[in-house]
């Protein structure tokens, strides 16, 4: 039997990057899913090649900032999937510019917090009372090596990622008694439209990097800080997330799993 037969994920920001191979893994396995997108066209793609696989999908258009979209989008969940098992808050943005921290804006500060920290809790106080009915359920936080890090390069969005560890940990706490899991993952470096865009910034801005192209900019990057020297891929997040999400990974709870290749030793 698949490892997530006959349950229903929705994953955040699904319909590019690590959320598409989180998607694809889940689909793999069994699952059902939701792909709440700010960009519905891509949701729509990625709920193609999980509905290839078998799967019942819903894609739909969503702002993981907004409290009415995440309400209406666990409530539409619900009713058309009928159910909910796992939430993977995966949406998130990277936060140029880098250091020094006094060049960011207050603005980079706001968007950079709402979109990768008060998102995940706006989703888990929608879905959070779905799962109380049941006393069951399992929330995977996409987080960041940049959290434990302290990336200069990316101040607003190593303490927002940082938060979301520790609301993981918060809410953890909270839910243990319900047989509720949340856990959260940190990927290292993957070159997704997150990266690139990250690459080219770095580039235009950073003497050391001038004249290089984006995948350039990655390259040196993995090699810099990757102890494993190899790239990584979405599979790797989705891998991790199956794993979360199954039953094996019942009395795992309030963890940040690294899946970098090394870059974070505890
Ligand atoms: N790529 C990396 O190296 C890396 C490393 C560590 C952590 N992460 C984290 O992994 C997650 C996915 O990143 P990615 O690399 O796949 O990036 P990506 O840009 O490829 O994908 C992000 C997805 O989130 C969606 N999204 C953005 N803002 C949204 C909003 N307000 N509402 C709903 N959806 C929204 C985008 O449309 C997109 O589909 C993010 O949380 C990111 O911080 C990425």
């Amino acid at each position: 039997m698949a490892r997530l037969e006959g349950k229903v994920a929705i994953v955040t920001g699904g319909g590019s990057g690590i959320g598409r191979g989180i998607v694809l893994a889940m689909a793999k396995e069994g699952a059902d899913i939701a792909i709440p997108d700010i960009q519905v066209l891509n949701a729509e793609k990625t709920a193609d090649e999980a509905k290839a696989l078998g799967r019942k999908v819903l894609a739909m258009k969503c702002d993981v900032t907004s409290s009415a979209d995440v309400k209406l989008m666990v409530d539409r969940t619900r009713d058309v999937l009928g159910r909910i098992d796992v939430l993977v808050n995966n949406a998130g943005m990277a936060s140029p510019p880098g250091m020094p921290f006094m060049n960011n804006t207050e603005e980079d500060w706001d968007r950079t917090f709402a979109v990768n920290t008060k998102s995940v809790f706006l989703t888990c106080k929608a879905v959070t009372p779905y799962f109380l009915e049941r006393k069951a359920g399992r929330i995977i936080n996409i987080a960041s090596i940049a959290g434990p890090l302290a990336a200069v390069t990316m101040p607003a969005y190593s303490v927002a990622k940082q938060g979301v560890i520790t609301f993981t940990r918060v809410v953890a706490k909270e839910l243990a008694p319900h047989r509720i899991t949340v856990n959260a993952i940190c990927p290292g470096v993957l070159y997704t439209e997150f990266w690139q865009k990250l690459a080219q910034h770095i580039a235009d801005t950073n003497p050391a990097f001038k004249g290089m192209t984006p995948r350039q900019v990655f390259d040196k990057r993995v090699s810099d800080i990757v102890p494993m020297k190899c790239e990584q891929t979405p599979e790797d997040i989705g891998n991790a997330a199956v794993f979360l999400a199954s039953d094996e990974a019942r009395y795992i709870t309030g963890q940040a799993l690294m899946v970098d290749g090394g870059c974070v030793m505890w």
